[in-house]
């Protein structure tokens, strides 16, 4: 007999009630099916398996080239490494801009192919169409505001968003039609802490920051930065909490040593 113990799955319900408790949600990145099992269980509450992918993963300038298919990949490992955890999946870039028919059937693509449980979406009341088709098939969506990647060639650059009145206020607006629409919850990226802070409180769902400072309800960073494996990227929002990417350069150095000196394997490392 099994005597697997049952976890209580984190759900956007329970998203919803750490709202109103009070209670802030720890989402972090992951990618594949080894890093979702750590993450999981060390008790994470959400996995994002984001599109920075592109980034990470395959080592491409921005988000833009990666494809349905690669997300597809992506999710379904991780889904296979998780006990726990909530996981929403990035639509890749046009895959759902524009045509809400298309974002609807990429949105089924992933909840079907992968196991995943939520999808999230850049933008506002542009794609809210398609927030609108992708809801009536029962599929959680979980909104991004603020500097969205996405659209990295129409802003030009990857500074701070809605510091001016005018796109604060747009930005506002925005967060509330997306709640209205019916999305779970809202990403806020690189925006000024109070205008995040004012967005929260503006809307009921859960609001999730990264660089949005302390006044929103939860927070996401990208697991690759937060562990130290990329050393180049240094946003002042981000927190190390490793220096992975030395120590995993001291590793293979001592490996590379101790082969070379024919010191491994010794002999109760063989047969
Ligand atoms: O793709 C991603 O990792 C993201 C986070 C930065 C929120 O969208």
């Amino acid at each position: 007999m099994s005597i697997q113990k049952k976890v209580k799955r984190v759900t956007t319900s329970t998203l919803q009630e750490m709202k109103m408790s009070g209670e802030k949600i720890a989402m972090l990145t992951a990618y594949d099916f080894s890093m979702a099992t750590v993450i999981d269980m060390a008790g994470i509450d959400v996995i994002l398996v984001g599109d920075s992918a592109s980034n990470v993963m395959a080592g491409h300038e921005t988000t833009l080239p990666i494809t349905l298919d690669q997300m597809i990949y992506h999710a379904s490992s991780v889904v296979r490494g998780v006990n726990r955890c909530l996981v929403v999946v990035d639509l890749p870039f046009g895959t759902y801009q524009g045509n809400s028919k298309e974002a609807l059937s990429s949105a089924i693509r992933i909840m079907k192919e992968s196991g995943a449980h939520a999808v999230k979406m850049e933008g506002g009341r542009e794609i809210k169409e398609s927030i609108d088709r992708i809801l009536t098939a029962g599929i959680p969506v979980m909104g991004h505001l603020g500097l969205t990647p996405q659209s990295i060639y129409k802003f030009g650059t990857y500074v701070v968003r809605a510091r001016e009145e005018e796109e604060a206020k747009l930005l506002l607006e925005d967060a509330k039609i997306l709640e209205e629409a019916g999305c779970f919850s809202i990403v806020l990226e690189k925006i000024p802490a109070h205008l995040a802070e004012q967005v929260a409180q503006a809307v009921s769902i859960p609001v999730i920051g990264i660089g949005a400072g302390s006044g929103v309800d939860g927070q996401v960073l990208v697991s690759h930065d937060m562990f130290g494996i990329t050393q180049e990227f240094s946003p002042r929002f981000l927190r190390r909490y490793l220096d992975m990417g030395d120590q995993m350069k001291q590793a293979v150095s001592q490996y590379i040593k101790d082969v070379k000196s024919t010191d491994f394997p010794n002999e109760n490392e063989q047969y």
